[in-house]
């Protein structure tokens, strides 16, 4: 079996720098990366990386670049690649002004085909390796994507959406409809590859109480799955919770009852919390998706991650396109920082560089697998350039050699022209 051997400056996190410090990661200036059957072999040194590499092995030689491990987005939405970036709308009416007129085109299964190779395309040009992804309502959706990211070998999750209420006749199911095609789904892709399943009732406006409970039974029954949802991201969408689900104290309460939270349930957003929602988040173990483009985009509101982190809650990093104006973690990332600078938070660049790989693998659960550079890992990685523009080079001739102004820089400033490569079970990816 060849292998291949990426040379560059090896970055690595074992932490979250905000609890461990500058012991939180691991920086080899003259590394190597050996790869093995799309799994990391070895790491290292670059010269005790080559002494022991085959003869045959093919060498890509990103000598002062970074190498990291590929990026992670915990949510995002691949049937709004045309809708990204539409004027003027809030939550509710951007939904149902442009996602919801896009989103029935994917009943045609090549239309769905054609977007989810787009998609894949770009993610992985902007440097993301794993993505967990919203289909739309027709199950041809699903098979479109999960066919794509299972010929590309790419670690990807993803569900249908359920909707059986609030929403235009050709994107609803039923409670009954939503439940056996979820269940052929998870029968047909979940643990196929490196593919796994997200339960996806898209949000308590469009289910049922009927859906909400079939959603419930369909994690009850595939405990490992995942749950994927949106929760208090947009004032009108939680009083129209209010007035739906008037036994509930809160928002979060609603997918409480119906068995919904937990170590692998991811909710987007997460803006307007009750105290008592970030006290239940944060004993469930479920995951909360900070998508800072998005909530300025669709004016949602201003994340609060120290509430979350003092609370013990697990946090995600996500762009939530087409709600999020970017593929790019890195832009995201940029623009997390403005968020929390708005809340009087700041976010170093350590921080945000964990949080789109190990934090947002741990936040999947998905540690043991990829999120970091260590032998046995998949081998997902993305080689970033902080001299990528003009501009960057620039800012960066001040202070050469230093990690923390390259990482911020490369965050602050970068997007997909600071991707060199992406590698995706150690095959290169970005224009492939
Ligand atoms: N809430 C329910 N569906 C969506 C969606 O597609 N995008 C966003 N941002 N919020 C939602
Ligand atoms: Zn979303």
């Amino acid at each position: 079996m060849t292998e291949r051997i990426v040379r560059g400056r090896i970055l690595t996190f074992r932490d979250d720098p905000r609890l461990a410090g500058a012991r939180a990661w691991r920086l080899v200036n003259n590394g190597a990366v050996a790869i093995r059957g799309g799994r990391i072999a070895a790491v290292g040194e670059a010269g005790e990386i080559l002494a022991n590499a085959p003869k045959d092995a093919v060498i890509d030689d990103h000598s002062g670049k970074l190498v990291l491990p590929g990026l992670i987005d915990a949510h995002i939405h691949y049937p709004q690649t045309r809708v990204i970036g539409s004027y003027g709308a809030q939550l509710l009416d951007w939904l149902n002004k442009y996602t919801f007129v896009e989103e029935q085109k994917f009943a045609d299964p090549a239309h769905s085909a054609s977007v989810a190779r787009f998609f894949l395309d770009e993610l992985f040009r902007q440097g993301t390796t794993t993505a967990c992804v919203y289909c739309t309502v027709h199950p041809a959706s699903v098979d479109a994507f999960f066919a794509e990211a299972e010929r590309r070998g790419a670690r990807m999750i993803a569900g249908k959406t359920m909707m059986d209420r609030n929403a235009p006749p050709g994107l609803m199911d039923t409670a009954q409809s939503g439940y056996d095609e979820t269940q052929a789904l998870i029968a047909r892709w979940r643990g196929r590859g490196r593919l796994d399943y997200a339960i996806t009732p898209r949000f308590a406006v469009t289910s049922s109480e009927a859906q909400l409970e079939a959603s419930g039974a369909l994690a009850a029954e595939h405990r490992d799955a995942y749950v994927q949802t949106h929760l208090d991201e947009n004032f009108a969408e939680i009083a129209f919770v209010k007035r739906q689900f008037p036994w509930a104290k809160t928002y979060l309460d609603v997918y409480a009852r119906y068995g919904l939270l937990g170590p692998r349930s991811i909710f987007g957003h997460c803006i307007h919390l009750a105290e008592s929602e970030v006290a239940a988040l944060a004993s469930s173990g479920s995951v909360a998706a900070f998508c800072p483009t998005s909530n300025l985009f669709l004016g949602s509101g201003l994340f609060d991650k120290k509430r979350l982190d003092d609370a013990g809650a697990r946090v995600a990093l996500a762009t939530d396109v087409g709600g999020g104006t970017s593929y790019s973690m890195l832009t995201t990332a940029a623009e997390g920082y403005k968020v929390l600078q708005m809340g009087g938070q700041s976010w170093p660049a350590t921080q945000a560089f964990y949080q789109m790989t190990l934090g947002n693998a741990r936040a999947l659960s998905l540690q043991d697998r990829v999120g970091a550079l260590e032998s046995g890992r998949e081998a997902d990685l993305v080689v970033l350039d902080a001299h990528a523009t003009p501009a960057m080079a620039h800012r960066m001739e001040s202070h050469e050699g230093d990690l923390e102004e390259e990482l911020f820089v490369l965050m602050t400033m970068g997007d997909d022209r600071a991707v060199r490569q992406t590698y995706v079970a150690g095959r290169a990816a970005k224009g492939a």
